[in-house]
């Protein structure tokens, strides 16, 4: 008797299942299939994950995504500016990024899932500019000790190839790491996290 009870109860589950998943099969299928790939302004705004194909950047090289109305640096760091990162430990605010913004699945180290790719939120922890790229090594304008690294032309704050904020400067914390996942080896997704992808 109770076992009847329960496989009634379990036909009707299935069913309504079946219903659910019928009626999203039919929603999906009516929404244009590039509307999945490519959000809208609007849904960007809001937050919607970004997909950027990384496969162009030589090493050196920086490009800018944009993610929640904000630029997101992508850059593919050579042997050389990491092995810098290293020498620089005494010299940033904060070099393991204990106060500042990285998801727990970076290496502390280089900020990054894979050591050559850097993916920071491009907006000074100071007042918000967008810091401009310096990867030049030893650049007139920023002295013979520079590794490369980021300038903020409203204040004046530095940050190394790391993203990491140099001690007594305006700017109070690195630039942010945001939430990301390798898709592939040349595509990430930004917004999405390593662990949930
Ligand atoms: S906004 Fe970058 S130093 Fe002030």
């Amino acid at each position: 008797m109770s076992n009847d009870g329960v496989n009634a109860g379990r036909r009707r589950f299935l069913v309504a299942a079946t219903s659910v998943v019928g009626a999203a099969g039919a929603v999906g299928a009516a929404v244009p299939f590039v509307g999945s790939w490519f959000p809208s302004a609007k849904a960007k705004a809001a937050g919607a994950p970004v997909k950027v194909n990384i496969s162009k950047i030589e090493p050196g090289q920086q490009m800018v995504a944009e993610w929640r109305g904000q630029p997101v640096f992508v850059v593919r760091r050579t042997e050389e500016t990491l092995a810098g990162l290293d020498k620089l430990q005494g010299a940033v605010a904060d070099p393991q990024s204990e106060a500042s913004e990285q998801p727990a699945y970076v290496d502390p180290k280089f900020r990054s899932i894979k050591p050559e790719l850097l993916i920071l939120v491009g907006l000074c922890t100071h007042l918000g500019c967008a810091p401009s790229y310096r990867p030049e090594v030893a650049a007139a304008d920023l002295g013979a000790d520079w590794l490369g690294g980021y300038f903020c032309p409203c204040h004046g704050s530095k940050y190394d190839m790391a993203g990491r904020v140099y001690k007594g400067q305006p700017a109070p914390l690195n630039l942010p790491v945001p939430p990301h996942s390798y898709e592939t080896d040349d595509v990430i997704i930004i917004g999405v996290d390593q662990e949930s992808a």
